[in-house]
């Protein structure tokens, strides 16, 4: 299977003659939405929808339901990622694949994921409805457990498709919950975990729209943010082991306290990124200490570092110096102190050619847009691996995600989403070859 090179512009006219004008049905995407959002509204705000779980699953089969409802075509893999394509459309060849992930972290957003497939779902419902005729076939994409937040493998579903997981059914959640429990009730498939990885040429490109997470976009009054670059990000697990002792008996100087020690850490992982200036971030986000009870000295604790950056020298070296940090503590302290790093993903670069597919898309949108970085993890940084990525930004107010105060405007989200219909056209006459490869029903 040959992969098209994003290049023959001269057949760029086949596709867009006559569907520049093509937009997507705003309020529908944003109904779909709205319904979307309420699988898994956590009564304390948010959403909770973690990958794997009965919501996600639950999510899955609303998207099912919005397929058969369209006449589109849905179906899900074994390690849970949801496809959706129009039916008679022939699946030997490279696809532009479309879309995001609809599970969350804890009291997360309603955008963060379920954007980028709901918008991706709406742009394949109105080339079907207008019957547009596609050289490369377009299959919307929902990856599976994308945050992490449950079972502790993010871009589970990329990293499956991709093939790039080594000893899949490894993954646990954090008491050692094993990830087959978790897909034999969400609508995956353990034992057919094999048959989930894409064989190499079978993505021709893949285009992620998403909500920018920060403020840039926002501050700037930029409508749309074209992504040059993701992030690369190295998650550490941290265990800090001191001795439980009685609170108002043990002298102070006696003690061997996990937690002191670990605030020890916690303030150390800020200051690399925030004073030092090692890595972009730096970040502790999980802790949990051991009896943790009141009138007990905690003798375990247990926390997170993750350091992120785009050059991937200081992302090493950020993880490099969390080490230090943690080895230096060990020794102050008297605690033992074990550092396991349970994930590294690389940062990538967005394709060029894509870049300017989107740019055009929303010029055609009169729609002003920003070439920036992510500073947030996408599935696109995983699919980097084995085919051409684009990324579509739109602003999140004040800048704000992974929380219940997540939002963009309306009008936002629906110019996002004409941005990825007419990118999707704009891709597909860079994909498409004028040799009679037609993958629509007619
Ligand atoms: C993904 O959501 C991330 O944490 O960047
Ligand atoms: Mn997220
Ligand atoms: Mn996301």
């Amino acid at each position: 299977m040959s992969q098209p090179n994003l290049k023959a512009r001269e057949s760029g006219g086949l596709v867009l003659d006559g569907h520049a004008g093509l937009r997507i049905d705003g309020a529908r995407l944003i109904d779909t939405l709205e319904r979307l959002g309420e699988i898994g509204a956590d009564p304390a705000g948010g959403v909770t929808r973690l990958g794997l779980s009965a919501e996600e699953h639950a999510a899955r089969v609303f998207l099912g339901d919005l397929c058969a409802a369209a006449g589109l075509e849905a179906e899900t893999d074994p390690a849970g990622n949801l496809f959706a394509r129009r039916p008679g459309t022939r699946r030997a060849k490279p696809v532009l694949l479309v879309g995001s992930h609809v599970d969350t972290v804890v009291q997360g957003g309603r955008l963060d994921g379920a954007y980028g497939v709901l918008a991706a779902l709406e742009t394949l419902r109105v080339l079907h409805e207008h019957r547009v005729s596609l050289p490369v076939e377009m299959v919307v994409v929902a990856f599976a457990n994308e945050e992490g937040a449950l079972v502790q493998t993010p871009f589970w579903g990329s990293r499956m498709l991709c093939g790039s997981l080594e000893n899949p059914l490894a993954a646990t959640d954090r008491t050692g919950r094993p990830v087959g429990a978790y897909l034999a009730t969400a609508g995956g498939a353990p034992d057919r975990l094999a048959d989930v990885a894409w064989p190499p040429g079978s993505v021709a490109a893949f285009i992620e729209l998403h909500i920018e997470q920060g403020p840039s976009l926002e501050r700037q009054g930029v409508p749309v943010g074209v992504v040059e670059g993701i992030v690369g990000r190295t998650i550490l697990d941290i265990g800090v082991t001191g001795e439980a002792q009685h609170a108002g008996t043990t002298p102070m100087a006696d003690r061997r306290d996990a937690l002191t020690a670990a605030a020890e850490i916690v303030l150390a992982v800020r200051r690399i990124a925030a004073e030092d200036r090692v890595c972009a971030t730096a970040t502790t986000g999980f802790i949990e200490a051991a009896p943790n009870v009141t009138n007990t000295v905690p003798g375990v604790v247990r926390l997170s570092a993750e350091v992120r950056d785009t050059d991937p020298a200081r992302q090493a070296r950020g993880e490099d110096v969390v080490r230090e940090q943690c080895a230096r503590v060990a020794a102050a302290s008297s605690c033992r102190v074990e550092v396991t790093a349970t994930m590294r993903s690389r940062p990538v670069s967005t394709a060029p050619a894509l870049r300017g597919v989107i740019r055009e898309a929303a010029d055609r949108l009169g729609l002003p847009h920003l070439t920036m970085p992510s500073g947030a993890g996408h599935d696109a940084q995983i699919v980097a691996r084995i085919a051409p990525v684009g990324m579509i930004f739109v602003p999140s107010r004040r800048g704000i995600s992974h929380a219940p105060g997540e939002d963009t405007g309306p009008g936002d989200l629906v110019n996002g989403a004409n941005v990825l219909l007419q990118a999707v056209l704009g891709a597909q006459a860079e994909l498409g070859r004028p040799d009679g490869h037609d993958s629509s029903p007619g």
